[in-house]
């Protein structure tokens, strides 16, 4: 008997970094009425569910990732109301809502933040993480954050030092407090009240630190120049043992709530990662496989490679997801080119597990041109090759000046991508061959053919080395999909049945039968065919 799948296994998610979808109100960055606006174009793409980044109020220090009231919008984007209307109208357009939640630090402005500098008495003192100064009035000890410099802050009011993994005014909050971890699961009730169907935990596997504060090691090899968040590792940092515990209590109260989902942020290798699904599954449903991001080199060996070790080390009954781009690392057309870009997305969305995609991404943009002096991002503060604005930069909806994503003779928060003006989804959706019809068409296959979503995968050995060739099947149904990686031509000679149809090509140009004993993959060209038994 067929088993029944939940929302978030069948779908996939496409994630809107708000300050660059759409701006309604003409102010130059993104908003929440403005992507109710745009929800008719994600219906009609046919994503399942959108996750947003933070909307929160926050003095934008990491662009909301900072965030000064839980429970709130920031009037930059909106109001509880336009939030309300963007849910509503998702839910009648049949698309779930994911929230970002952001429990490891706060604001430095948020109110408990501020209660807690005030003295070393206050109630709310224990609620972040402050330590004496190191003997010789120097940070506690060597932890370094993500964006660079010490983890340590000196509070002048206080004499202490307070723990910062990240921006300055981002200071961490106390995890091993009960009452930090009452306030936050009262956060997410709230949204879970509201209706939000699920969400994605930032940094979840850095909320607890060792509590004996011992220094991190080095990564060898580091040097300035480097990313920032790559100097150490985060032995006393990162994924103690009890974070789990936290885990496992929120997700308990989101399972108290029908059907939502909840997904960690979580930079880790496959093996630890897979920790995170907890022992009786009962932590996220989909901790981030962030694999396809941080593949050092794109080829079919180290693609293949990585599916099927990932898909061996699964526990029983985890559920796999694939995660192709983000706001935080450079876009996947600029990481592997424009060509191979469309591999990588025939590759995730026909790949066995939940894909997640960044906007924008299904129009093959790349990371835009942003000139140092419109830099904004406190990773790039030191270094602006670290920068991450170039890949936020405003979606692109048509050839107008402001490319429609602002009014025309507004300056957007960040410049548009100089390609804006032909690749947007203006004049990609009247292009038979662009890469949004590509990403239109693959959605629609993966809808439709029940084994790309819930069949089983099997790689297969005996082709080119510069291919990469698995089969989905699911009751008798087989699909091949053979992805040539490099930019020659391949010959195939598959010995697993004698004919197919070719489904869809990335060239989109062919609808063929070929002999799967003798068939050629062009340069950069994958295809989806069907086999015939
Ligand atoms: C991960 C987020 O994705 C990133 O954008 C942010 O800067 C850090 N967490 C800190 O919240």
């Amino acid at each position: 008997m067929a088993q029944m799948h939940k929302w978030w296994q069948t779908g996939v998610v496409y994630q809107i970094y708000p300050r660059s979808f759409m701006d309604s109100n003409g102010d130059g960055v993104g908003d929440l009425a403005g992507i109710t606006q745009r929800l008719g174009y994600l219906e009609w793409l046919g994503i399942d569910a959108v996750w947003l980044s933070p909307v929160y109020p926050s003095p934008m220090a990491d662009f909301g990732y900072d965030i000064a009231n839980y429970t709130d919008i920031d009037p930059l984007f909106g109001t509880l109301n336009d939030f309300d209307a963007l849910l509503h109208e998702a839910h009648r357009r049949n698309i779930k809502l994911i929230v970002d939640f952001v429990p490891n630090h706060t604001s430095d402005e948020h109110d408990w933040f501020v209660e807690s500098r005030s003295s070393r008495e206050s109630s709310k003192r224990d609620w972040y993480i402050w330590r004496d100064p190191a003997a010789d009035g120097g940070p506690p000890n060597n932890w370094t954050s993500f964006f660079g410099g010490s983890a340590w802050q000196f509070d002048e009011g206080s004499g202490q030092y307070y723990l910062h993994m990240f921006d300055v005014k981002q200071p961490d909050l106390n995890w091993r407090n009960p009452e930090v971890r009452a306030a936050m699961y009262d956060v997410l009730r709230f949204w879970l009240d509201r209706g939000v169907d699920g969400f994605r935990v930032d940094v979840i596997w850095m909320m607890i630190k060792d509590a004996q504060f011992r220094d991190n090691p080095n990564r060898p090899g580091w040097k300035p120049g480097d990313p920032p968040y790559a100097r150490q590792e985060g032995r006393y940092t990162e994924n103690q043992p009890e974070v789990h515990d936290v885990i496992k209590e929120m997700r308990s109260l989101v399972d108290r709530y029908d059907e939502r989902v909840f997904i960690g942020e979580i930079y880790l290798p496959v093996p630890q990662l897979m920790h995170y699904y907890g022992h009786s599954l009962d932590e996220v449903h989909l901790p981030f496989n962030f694999q396809f991001i941080e593949l050092a080199t794109w080829s079919a060996s180290t693609i293949r490679a990585c599916v099927d070790m990932y898909e061996k080390a699964l526990p029983e009954g985890a559920w796999p997801n694939w995660v192709l781009g983000n706001h935080d690392r450079s876009r996947i057309a600029s990481r592997i080119g424009k060509e191979q870009a469309r591999i990588a997305h025939m590759l995730l969305l026909t790949l066995r597990g939940t894909p997640t995609w960044y906007y924008g991404d299904e129009l093959g943009m790349q990371d835009a041109v942003v000139p140092p002096e419109m830099m904004h991002d406190p990773q790039g503060k030191d270094n602006p090759q670290h920068s991450r604005d170039p890949q936020r930069s405003p979606m692109q909806w048509n050839s107008q000046p402001g490319a429609g994503f602002t009014q025309p003779g507004v300056t957007s928060w960040l410049p548009l991508s100089q390609d804006y003006q032909h690749v947007n989804v203006q004049v990609e959706q009247d292009d038979e061959h662009s890469y949004l019809t590509l990403v239109k068409k693959l959605l629609s296959l993966r809808q439709s053919i029940p084994a790309l979503t819930t069949g089983s995968y099997t790689s297969l050995d005996g082709v080119p080395d510069d291919c990469f060739v698995y089969i989905r099947e699911q009751e008798g149904k087989r699909y091949l999909v053979a992805l040539n990686c490099s930019g020659q031509e391949q010959q195939l000679h598959l010995d697993h049945a004698r004919q197919g149809n070719v489904v869809l090509s990335t060239f989109l140009d062919r609808n063929d039968q070929v002999e799967l004993t003798n068939f050629v993959l062009r340069a950069n060209e994958g295809c989806l065919i069907e086999i015939d038994d």
